[in-house]
């Protein structure tokens, strides 16, 4: 391997990728494969990404006709807005502190580039520090928060982002979602939710406009709040992040959202951790030889959704991320999809007027 490469993929294929090193100098960081080797049935391919800019320079596809390139719409969507998207990000919902901070930072070693938070989290300050220590220019993290249900209303919402920023210390957000569409201490029932949502959306469009906010969206809002979005809005949402995991796979909401070229995002892509146990996962893990989870998350990434699933463990966060390189059939994606029980882990919003 020549210096500076870090090898990530399967040892038979560290021949090859050393020889299109050779063929493309100093551009390796990882590379990966799936395929015939394991008896798994999908395409075998291998990327080269720059070591210095965090970019995909080159991706590599060997199928039964050989190898050609492809763009790099396998690791990033692409917003309404021209704003391009990493398909993988590292949640971090409960990593406080130290832990946070570690996270981020063996997350952006290990090649994620989008890290999510939100006000609620209390981690905003111990996240802008991992940037800094990781020593990455601004522009290759993508770092997407998000404004509390505390914060609606207009006034509120603009003074929410001002203390974000502060508090994250790092110039803009590339993503920043209304949290809930729900506004705190309102009854669930309450009209006056929409009257603050539209208000909070308002806050938003002028911080897109303003430069604070590369992208705005949304997070947990069905189809009856998109609607009410859509029919008020002057700059329409680019991503709506929900609950989604094969028990929840969204699939009217996430139709609706590529009707009006809106990304989804999935939160608690394994579950919270309760589909790692489900026979069924555990069982095309083994025959895929991976993780539980990188089979969760490559259903999700399969399904064109951002996957953020949320590890504090360096060993969890690295091989979460290996998930590019192998392919999971279209039956057992239909078997995957059979799982729906319309489950929810965390909470509905779907009472929410
Ligand atoms: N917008 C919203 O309302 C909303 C709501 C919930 C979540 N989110 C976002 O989505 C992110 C992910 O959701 P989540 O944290 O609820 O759940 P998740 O990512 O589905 O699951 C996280 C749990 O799985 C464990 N885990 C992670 N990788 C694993 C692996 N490879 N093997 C075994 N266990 C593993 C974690 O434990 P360890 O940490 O100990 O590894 C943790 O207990 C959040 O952190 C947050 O950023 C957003």
């Amino acid at each position: 391997m020549p210096h500076g490469i870090t090898w990530v993929g399967p040892k038979s294929l560290s021949l090859e990728i050393s020889q299109w090193s050779q063929n493309f100098p100093g551009t390796l960081v990882g590379a990966g494969t799936c395929g015939d080797q394991r008896g798994v049935p999908g395409i075998m391919s291998s990327l080269l990404i720059s070591n210095e800019e965090r970019e995909v320079r080159r991706i590599c596809v060997m199928d039964g006709e050989g190898m050609s390139s492809s763009d790099t719409s396998t690791f990033y969507l692409t917003l309404h807005n021209s704003v391009v998207i990493p398909r993988l990000g590292l949640g971090t919902f409960r990593s406080r502190g130290e832990q946070a901070k570690s996270s981020v930072l063996w997350a952006l070693q290990s090649h994620y580039c989008l890290i999510d938070t939100a006000s609620i989290y209390k981690n905003e300050a111990e996240i802008g520090q991992a940037l800094r220590d990781s020593g990455l220019e601004r522009d290759k993290v993508f770092i997407t928060s998000k404004i509390s249900p505390f914060e609606h209303g207009y006034d509120s919402a603009l003074l929410a982002v001002g203390k974000i920023l502060e508090r994250l210390d790092c110039g803009y957000l590339d993503l920043c979602l209304i949290h809930w569409p729900g506004a705190a201490k309102l009854d669930v029932k309450s009209e006056e939710n929409a009257v603050r949502r539209t208000e909070t959306w308002q806050a938003l469009e002028d911080m897109y406009k303003q430069g604070k906010c590369r992208a705005i969206g949304v997070s947990n809002y069905t189809k009856h709040h998109l609607e009410g979005l859509l029919s008020a809005c002057t700059i329409r949402p680019m991503v709506n992040q929900v609950e989604l995991h094969p028990y929840l796979p969204q699939t009217l909401l996430r139709k609706y959202c590529t009707e009006n070229n809106i990304v989804v995002q999935a939160y608690s892509p394994l579950g919270c951790g309760n589909l790692l146990s489900d026979p069924l996962v555990s069982a095309l893990a083994a025959r895929y030889n991976r993780t539980p989870a990188q089979i969760l998350l490559r259903w999700g990434i399969q399904h064109d959704v951002v996957v953020l699933p949320k590890s504090v463990r360096k060993d969890r966060i690295q091989q979460n991320a290996e998930i590019f390189y192998f392919l999971l059939s279209k039956d057992d994606m239909e078997c995957l999809d059979g799982l729906d029980r319309n489950h929810h882990f965390c909470w509905s919003s779907e009472e929410i007027l």
